[in-house]
């Protein structure tokens, strides 16, 4: 059901790779709410042709973009100008780790693909940021979200160099967080719990991740389409005073210790008694 909350906005949406990514779906549920925006990615997820159907369906634009160029971002941001003038909203849900892709562990990195980790996944918010400043693309009281996860401040040993990347991610946001207060422009992060995606299910040992956060999170983890709608509120106007956060949206994993499932499950496979 829509609420119009951002009716008359307009944004982009950076990282929709197929229907579930999150961003796929945060742009179907902006669209919902009466939006208009364009869809970006690097050119070689477009060439599997996914984003077209997304495209037809919102009826957006897609704008190629790879966020390690400084030169694609700038040209990307003056497409958006002639397209739609200023935006309100920026979605940044974008993250790769191509050492975690080549199954390479933290203590062997090869720091040219760590380079490659940070500047794919964190600077890249700060060259969106930077970038859309210079075209004059952001307009006074917008939105920018990111997107992250819990390992920027617990160390969840799989998510590897990534977890370092986060954290690098929520530092950006809080500093352009502090300097764009002045017109009104907010900078978030929300956290997200373990979500089946491509980038996901890419990372070794995600399904246990992945069943450890929904048998501790007291509302269990989030869909896609509940962080799209978590979305929708922050870039809609009731939430003009939220700026330099870190958000869980995380059923309440990130301040669980453990539940009673949990002990009961522990209990059976140790075969300990729990009375
Ligand atoms: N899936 C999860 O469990 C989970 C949990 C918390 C946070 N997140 C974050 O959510 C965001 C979206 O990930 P997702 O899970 O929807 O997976 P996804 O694979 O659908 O999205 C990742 C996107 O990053 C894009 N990308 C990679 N390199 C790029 C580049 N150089 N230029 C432009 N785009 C590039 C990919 O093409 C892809 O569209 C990421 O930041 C991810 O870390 C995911």
């Amino acid at each position: 059901m829509s609420h119009n909350l951002l009716k008359g906005k307009k944004g982009i949406i950076f990282g929709a790779l197929d229907d579930r990514s999150i961003a796929w779906r945060v742009a179907l549920a902006c669209k919902r709410e009466g939006a208009e925006f364009v869809l970006s990615n690097a050119p070689i997820a477009l060439r599997l042709g996914a984003l077209n159907a997304l495209s037809e369906e919102t009826n957006a634009p897609i704008f190629p973009c790879d966020v390690t160029s400084d030169q694609e971002v700038r040209e990307l941001m003056k497409k958006t100008k002639d397209h739609l003038g200023g935006v309100d909203f920026i979605l940044h849900a974008i993250g790769m780790s191509p050492n975690i892709r080549k199954k390479v562990e933290y203590e062997k990195l090869n720091y040219q693909w760590f380079q490659q980790t940070l500047d794919i996944s964190a600077v890249s918010l700060h060259k969106v940021i930077h970038f859309a400043e210079e075209e004059g693309v952001l307009n006074d009281g917008a939105s920018v979200v990111a997107l992250s996860y819990i390992g920027a401040q617990r160390i969840f040993s799989k998510y590897s160099d990534m977890n370092d990347a986060k954290a690098l991610l929520e530092s950006i946001a809080r500093n352009y967080g502090s300097r764009l207060g002045g017109r009104g422009i907010r900078v978030n992060t929300i956290s997200q719990g373990p979500t089946k995606t491509s980038a996901g299910s890419g990372i070794k040992g995600f399904d246990g991740m992945y069943t450890f956060a929904e048998k501790i999170a007291p509302l269990g983890n989030p869909t896609a389409d509940e962080c799209a709608d978590y979305c929708v509120t922050l870039f809609s106007d009731l939430t003009r005073k939220v700026t330099m956060q870190n958000l869980f949206h995380d059923g309440g994993f990130s301040t669980s210790g453990i539940s009673e499932q949990m002990i009961e499950d522990l209990a059976k496979m140790y075969n300990e008694d729990t009375e």
